[in-house]
């Protein structure tokens, strides 16, 4: 599938400044340390391409959401991880607009990277102010904007959307590849595809969920969300997580859903057959298999149970496209994670299926069980939101601002 936007690829940025907006939003640790750099690490390969063509390369990001300026949050550390992955030194800049990046853009030679400040240390970029990003276009003095922060495009923002008005906007490789993969796997998948669907809420997930309902062979629920579907189904739940309320949203799955598989839509969206409790969610909380039938109203459901697992291993093993979104369980605690780990273990270990694995908590499940910086599986997104909402067929302003192909 060729992608619709136009690509670094695409246009003469030998020796150009090029200002690229990464996603280095990487979770820290209490001692400010960063405890999963997926994002720095998927960023490489376009940062390489850029210096193989003598670009001056000065790259921003947002991290977390602070209010104003907050050292907690400053960039500084990801430009010391960037500049290890790399092999060679990032100058960063304790800003992202105004006279000290125009004067360390101007010193720093071509082939250089370039690090900018937290870009939400202004209220402006989450507002999409023209203003702001006009400034940031003028500090860097960039010929080409390049977007490769998948894990944003979902936001317009002044750095994904207003900057495109000053500078022209490109796709990196890493956008390219997420975008081609997810909507491939959601167009064109080699099939059966099953998907995988988990976490806790369904409110996060209802139109991806929707979607799947048609481009799907099969649905398999698991995590805190199958806790509302049981619910719905008539089982008590105990002191188990739900969401109230999504009864006519679930009506309209089911309806759907029944429509697509004739008739069958228990098979076809299938459901925990036993569960993994605990009477509290702590460390010190053992495991107990239970039947559907059995919560008592002091459990939590907080893992599928044994027989669960074997039936998703036998669903998820004829497929050829595997879409997993979401833990099957509390996947924090080790004896809750015992889903999780059997479908990462089916996924990693089965050379026919294609795994695409969503961002966000999966993708730090599946990077910590892989240890491996998720090499076992086909793609491991680097998008939490941005994989959701390019699943569920939405347009993300990130992409529609850049220059078509
Ligand atoms: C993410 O982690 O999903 C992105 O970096 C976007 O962050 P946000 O949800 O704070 O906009």
């Amino acid at each position: 599938m060729a992608f619709f936007k136009r690509t670094i690829k695409d246009v003469p940025i030998d020796h150009k400044t090029v200002l690229v907006r990464a996603d280095y939003n990487v979770p820290l640790n209490k001692k400010g340390e960063i405890s999963d750099d997926l994002r720095i690490r998927a960023s490489i390969p376009t940062l390489e391409y850029l210096l193989k063509h003598h670009a001056k390369v000065v790259v921003m990001s947002h991290l977390g959401r602070p209010e104003g300026r907050d050292k907690s949050q400053s960039l500084e550390v990801v430009s010391e991880r960037l500049a290890e992955l790399l092999g060679k030194k990032v100058i960063f800049v304790d800003d992202c607009i105004g006279d000290k990046v125009v004067q360390a853009v101007k010193k720093a030679p071509a082939d250089s990277v370039v690090l900018l400040e937290n870009l939400r240390y202004y209220a402006e970029e989450e507002a999409n102010d023209e203003k702001f990003a006009e400034k940031i276009a003028k500090s860097t003095g960039a010929r080409y904007f390049v977007q490769d922060g998948f894990g944003v495009v979902h936001r317009a923002h002044a750095s994904t959307d207003a900057i495109t008005h000053f500078v022209p906007g490109v796709s990196g490789l890493l956008l390219e590849r997420e975008y081609v993969t997810i909507t491939s796997a959601m167009e064109h998948p080699k099939r059966p595809l099953v998907a995988v669907m988990g976490g806790a809420k369904i409110s996060d997930k209802i139109t991806v969920i929707e979607r799947l309902v048609g481009v799907a062979d099969r649905i398999v629920i698991g995590g805190a969300m199958a806790n509302t579907f049981l619910k719905y189904k008539g089982y008590h739940v105990g002191a188990s997580k739900v969401e109230d309320g999504k009864e006519s949203v679930l009506d309209g799955i089911y309806s759907a859903a029944h429509d697509k598989s004739e008739g069958h839509a228990d098979d076809f969206i299938m459901l925990p057959a036993d569960l993994a409790v605990a009477k509290e969610v702590s460390e010190a909380a053992s495991r107990r298999n239970i039947g559907l039938g059995e919560v008592a109203e002091d459990d939590i459901i907080l893992d599928i149970g044994d027989q669960a697992i074997e039936n998703m291993v036998n669903a998820v093993s004829g497929a050829k496209t595997v879409i997993w979104n979401g833990t099957l369980g509390y996947a924090e605690l080790p004896e809750f994670a015992h889903g999780s780990a059997r479908l990462a273990l089916q996924l990693a270990t089965d050379p026919e299926i294609t795994s695409i694995i969503g961002g966000g908590d999966t993708a730090d499940f599946v990077l910590k069980w892989d240890g491996n910086g998720g090499e076992s599986f086909t793609h491991v997104s680097t998008g939490g939101g941005a994989s959701l909402e390019l699943m569920a067929g939405k347009k993300l302003p990130g992409v529609e601002s850049l220059l078509d192909s």
